[in-house]
Formats: structure tokens, sequence, C-alpha cells
């Protein structure tokens, strides 16, 4: 099969960046199918650290081709700045990036009403990034939204006038302020930039390509647990972000997908509101968010930390089909004498086997392992990592019946153990 996903089944933060740049030299186009500049994807390599929120993580290497599909919500401020500082040239990411003209476009009506619908929900908040995610994809369900194709329309700033109105229209509900020229003078300078890519019927490019033999990752943003449908509704995200939802983001066959990497860090981090049974307010979850950085990379924002919830990883690997497991991050968990691994939840007394669907209070059972100390972040062999480090991941395994194939052991591209490559 030409077509593997690579996704979140946690909470989103998982380190997709990072593992989508490492393995893009398997694979000859790279493309997101959801999500928007909600995401923020780190990868480093020469001791640079990246950050991309729109853009594909295969856009660092140069004979790749990096897709941003219909599925995703673009805002073309965040575009613009994102490929401003990117490092090559205008002239050659053009070459290396395209559009769907079926994408929708975040307004600037959009990232005001978002502002606007979260003060107004006071402490029932989502914890939205206030990118303008919600009100997009709205607009887009409710087929009031603007798509990238548009902007090569010669009336395209009549239409955009009317998309404004409507907004404006609807934040008189609100007793909201905002400055609408703020955001506008970015945005249309990013729809000037935009215009010099191509922005085709990307779903076209994509079949023609595996048809003729070329190998696509697509690249999910968040996680499994912020799905519209299968997360903590409605402390979620609003697009599908699960393998599913890179069928309908960039028009591919479900019988095409090979592999579904499924990727999660060794513990758990959520960014927002929403519930988090395994959630440790003590100095073990401080540790985790100090030793491994714990703060979101598109707003800043701690992020809260607790012990891995298999439960919750066993929910995510059967809602994707994951074929393969990647772990991040247990350079982090290094240094514990013993470590927790949440195998059920008690609810009101009594076993609780499913992922409550109104999000009522669970207790999380713990299963102790004893923990490991080493500095791992040099390791590039599977079988010398420590051996209870082994026992950890052996136990997941034999818990979830899923392979993990793939050990990520620090924060650079080279800090990666291949299971398989061994
Ligand atoms: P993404 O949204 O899934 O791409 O993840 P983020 O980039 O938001 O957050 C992951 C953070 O962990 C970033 O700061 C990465 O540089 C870092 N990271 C990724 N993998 C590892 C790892 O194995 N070990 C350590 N220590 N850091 C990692
Ligand atoms: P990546 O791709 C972690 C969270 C927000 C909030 C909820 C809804 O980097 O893993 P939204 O802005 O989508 O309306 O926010 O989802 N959220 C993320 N959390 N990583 C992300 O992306 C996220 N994108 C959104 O914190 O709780
Ligand atoms: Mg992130």
């Amino acid at each position: 099969m030409n077509i593997d996903i690579l996704l979140g089944l946690q909470w989103g933060d998982e380190g997709k960046g990072k593992i989508v740049d490492a393995i893009s030299p398997g694979y000859d186009i790279i493309a997101r199918f959801q999500g928007g500049p909600n995401a923020g994807h780190s990868l480093e390599f020469n001791n640079v650290k990246h950050i991309l929120h729109l853009i594909p993580s295969g856009i660092f290497h140069p004979d790749k081709l990096n897709i941003i599909g219909n599925g995703v919500v673009i805002d073309p401020a965040v575009f613009r700045n994102e490929i401003e500082n990117l490092g090559p040239s205008v002239d050659e990411l053009v070459k290396r990036l395209v559009i769907s003209a079926r994408a929708n476009l975040i307004l600037p009506g959009h990232r005001i009403l978002d502002a606007a619908i979260e003060h107004s929900k006071g402490i029932t908040k989502i914890g939205s990034t206030l990118k303008g995610i919600g009100p997009a994809y709205t607009d887009k369900i409710a087929r009031n939204g603007l798509r990238a194709g548009e902007i090569l329309l010669e009336d395209f700033k009549e239409i955009y006038s009317r998309h404004m109105k409507r907004h404006l229209s609807i934040l008189n509900n609100y007793n909201h302020k905002f400055d609408l020229k703020e955001y506008e003078e970015g945005w249309f300078e990013g729809i000037e930039l935009l215009k010099k890519f191509r922005i085709t019927n990307t779903e076209y490019l994509i079949n023609n390509l595996i048809s003729s033999g070329k190998k696509l990752l697509a690249e999910g943003a968040q996680g499994t647990m912020l799905d519209i449908d299968f997360g903590s509704y409605p402390y979620v995200t609003s697009s599908n972000t699960i393998s599913a939802g890179a069928c309908t983001g960039l028009g591919i066959a479900p019988k095409k997908v090979g592999e579904v990497f499924g990727i999660f860090k060794a513990y758990c981090t959520r960014v927002g509101s929403g519930p988090f049974p395994t959630e440790l307010q003590n100095q073990t979850g401080l540790a985790l968010r100090e030793k491994g950085y714990e703060f979101g990379s598109t707003t800043g924002r701690p992020r809260r930390c607790g012990w891995l919830d298999l439960p919750a990883l066993k929910y995510a690997i059967m809602i994707n089909g994951v074929t393969q497991l990647f772990i991040t991050k247990s350079d982090v968990m290094s240094g514990f004498d013993t470590v927790k691994i949440c195998t059920s939840y008690i609810s009101e007394g009594r076993e609780c086997k499913e992922i409550p669907f109104n999000n009522s209070k669970v207790e999380p059972v713990y299963t102790e392992l004893p923990g490991w100390k080493e500095d791992i972040s040099k390791i590039n062999k599977f079988d010398i990592l420590p051996e209870n480090l082994r026992k950890y991941i052996k136990f997941i395994e034999e818990q979830t019946s899923v392979p993990v194939t793939l050990v990520s052991v620090g924060p650079d591209r080279k800090e990666t153990i291949f299971r398989n490559k061994d």
C-alpha cells in the first residue's frame, strides 16, 4: 500500500512533527488532512527547533511534495508568518508545497467569533487556542465557507465582504470588543502570498501520484481524544482527527490505506479544559511538566500532565485501526523509582471498561512498574535501552496487542530508534 497515516492517540502534542520529519525520507508526499493553526508541530535538526502550524512536517526535505489537504482550515495571516520564517525562500517553498482549492479559509471574523464564544462560556470554556477553528468549521458544515480556490476569482473582495458582514451580524449577539482592521491587514497580505502557491484539486494530484507508485504519509493534527465525534465532547476540537479523517481530508479511499502509525507519549498531557482521569496535580505532575518542557507549542500554556492511560490508548487504537505504535518522551520519565500505568477505571464503585460518552468522573486503577534512571537520549538501539523501560514497553504491547516499532528518546530527528532496523 502506498498510503500510511500517522496520528496522535492522546490529547495532542504526542510528538507528531518530530516523527513525521524523521520518517519523511521513506515517502514522496507528506499531507496534512485536518485541523489548522491550532496545531503546533515541533521538529529539530542541526540544533535548531522549528514549530509548524499549517505546513506539513515534511517541508524541510527538499525532494518531498507537501500538501495542505481539503480537510484543513487555513488562516492566510498565519500561513504568511510561517512561510516567511521557515528558512527556505518563497521561490523554493512554492515548489515543495501545494494547497487544496477545497480547503476552507479561516477569516478574521472567525478569529473574533472564537474569542467571543469562548468568553461567553465563562467557566465552561473549551480552552480553545483561539485560532478561529470552531467558527471556521461551523461555516464549512453550514455551507457558508470561503474556500482557498475562491481567492483567484475576480470578485473575491466582494465575496469576502459578504462573509465579513455575516460575521459582524453574528457578533452583535455577543458583548465582545474587537478591532477587525487589526486582523484584516495581515489576512489580505497572506492572501497575496497564498496566490503564489499552486492551489489545485489535490485529490486528483494525490490519486494520480499514488497510481504512479509514489508513497504518501498523511500527518494528523491534535489527537484522538480531541476528535469531534470520539473525543471528550464538547472539550474537543472541531475536526475528525482520526484515521477516517485522512480519507475525507485528502480524498483517498479507505482501501488504499496501509499502515496506521499511532503515536503516544510515555505519559499523558492535555492543554485546555476537559476530563483527564490520570492527571497528577502534585509534584510528580510538575516534574513531568518541567522535565518534558510541557508548554503548548501554539499558545505557550502549561500542559496538564499525568500517567499513561491504557483504556484511552486502547480506545484510540480501536477507533483508528492502529497497526504500529510509536512511543515518544520515554527519556522524560527517566528518574522515577517506580512508574504507574492506568489499566482500568472505577465509576460509581464499579469497574468501567468503556470511555463514558458524557465525561462522567472515573477513578483510575493503576499498575505500578519499576522505573528507569539512565539518560537514554544517546541510545540508538532498542536492545540496549534500560531493562525496565523495555518491560514498560512490553507491558503496553501485551495490553494493546499492537507492536511498538519506534521509540523516540529526544526531540532531535536523530534521537529516534527504529526497532525493526536494529
Ligand atoms: P506535536 O503537536 O504532536 O507535533 O507535538 P509538539 O511539538 O506540540 O510537542 C512535543 C514536544 O516534545 C516538542 O517540544 C518536541 O520537540 C518534543 N519531543 C518530541 N519527541 C520527544 C522525545 O522523544 N523526547 C523529548 N524529550 N522531547 C520530545
Ligand atoms: P497538535 O497538532 C494539543 C486543544 C485546545 C482545546 C481544544 C480545542 O499540536 O497536537 P481549538 O483551538 O481546536 O478550538 O481547541 O483542543 N488543541 C490542542 N491540544 N495539541 C493540539 O494540536 C491542539 N489543537 C487544539 O487546547 O483544549
Ligand atoms: Mg503540538
